[in-house]
């Protein structure tokens, strides 16, 4: 056992993809102890040289979030289901027919892998959470008759393990709020770059600086003086940090203005082809669980939403938003 140990543990100081892409065969108890240790170093490795991290942090890091947030449940209920909805809807105006290969980067507990398995792609899950890379295997396990995705791995956006043009898309619907720092985020995008084939699209998921005062609106939360002061900075620097122990008040993000996302995606070397928002007026339904099981108002909402994205004095209002870039095509 030792001198099986030995090698790998050095291996996953010098390489942690490789030594992770080496457990694929192994029992789940090896397997998690390498991909802990390797995504450890990984993160270690990236975060060595900035300097400029912020210096104030939530009371939940974002690992301890989603270990704690029941996220395998979050886009099956209240807005969350609007949000999977239109986001699959947006996506699906961009994506090639099947078959094609589509990195889910933060990935989670794989919601968009398996819509996306079950209409013929190919899926490649990368999630740096092991709580959610396990509930996500679990799945996989109890339903092996299910589209599901072709693998999942833990790892984490700036260093990605697939190979240079090897996807028709990546979706990131999670990394680039989670970078709190810009140049994490450029960093992440330009992975995601490197894998795309020319002529691909990355979906980028951002949350606008208005989400935490909607949430307060939705919620009715502006009593609270905690979250009176998260919406302020969220308004006024993005920066959103969460210093109670209210896990309903997030953890450590980012959240973009549209102008900053088309930035630092141009930056990366995208050719920017939509920003739209995701939920947009539509979290103002009355009592959103009913409203939502009634297939005629479901749909008339999820149309209205289509029609006004271009009204431009309404365009900002959505908790999240989703920019489509597209990786130059080579000429000639
Ligand atoms: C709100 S969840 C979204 C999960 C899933 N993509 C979805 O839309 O349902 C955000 C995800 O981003 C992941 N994440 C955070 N930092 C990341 C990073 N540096 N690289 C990749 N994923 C990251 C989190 O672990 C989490 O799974």
């Amino acid at each position: 056992m030792w001198i099986f140990k030995f090698p790998i543990t050095k291996l996953i100081g010098r390489w942690p993809e490789v030594a992770v892409a080496l457990t694929r065969n192994m029992k789940p108890l090896r397997r998690r102890f390498i991909e802990t240790e390797a995504l450890y170093e990984l993160s270690a490795t990236i975060a060595g040289s900035d300097s400029s991290a912020m210096s104030q942090h939530s009371k939940l890091s974002v690992e301890q979030y989603y270990a704690e947030y029941p996220e395998h449940d979050r886009l099956n209920s209240a807005r969350g289901q609007l949000e999977f909805e239109r986001t699959k809807r947006i996506v699906q105006r961009f994506l090639p027919t099947p078959p094609a290969i589509v990195a889910d980067v933060g990935g989670g507990t794989g919601p968009y892998s398996h819509w996306l398995a079950s209409l013929g792609y190919e899926t490649h899950l990368i999630e740096p959470s092991i709580q959610l890379v396990d509930i996500c295997r679990n799945r996989m396990q109890s339903n092996p008759s299910q589209a599901m995705p072709r693998t999942v791995e833990i790892g984490d956006a700036r260093s990605l393990w697939l190979g240079e043009a090897s996807c028709d898309a990546v979706l990131m619907f999670g990394p680039l709020y989670h970078l709190t720092e810009r140049d994490d985020r450029i960093c992440a995008l330009r992975e995601s770059h490197r894998v795309l084939r020319s002529g691909g699209y990355a979906f980028a998921a951002t949350i606008t600086r208005v989400a935490s005062f909607i949430d307060a609106l939705c919620h009715d939360l502006l009593g609270d003086p905690a979250f009176l002061s998260i919406v302020e900075a969220d308004i006024g620097t993005g920066q959103h940090r969460n210093p109670t122990n209210e896990i309903l008040y997030f953890t450590d993000a980012f959240f973009h203005s549209r102008d900053e996302i088309r930035a630092e995606m141009e930056e990366a070397g995208f050719e920017v082809m939509a920003q739209l928002p995701i939920e947009g007026l539509g979290v103002l339904a009355r009592d959103f669980d009913s409203f939502w099981s009634d297939p005629r108002k479901r749909s008339s909402l999820l149309e209205f939403l289509a029609r006004i994205e271009g009204i431009e004095e309404v365009n900002g209002a959505s908790t999240h938003y989703l920019s489509v870039g597209m990786k130059r095509l080579v000429p000639g």
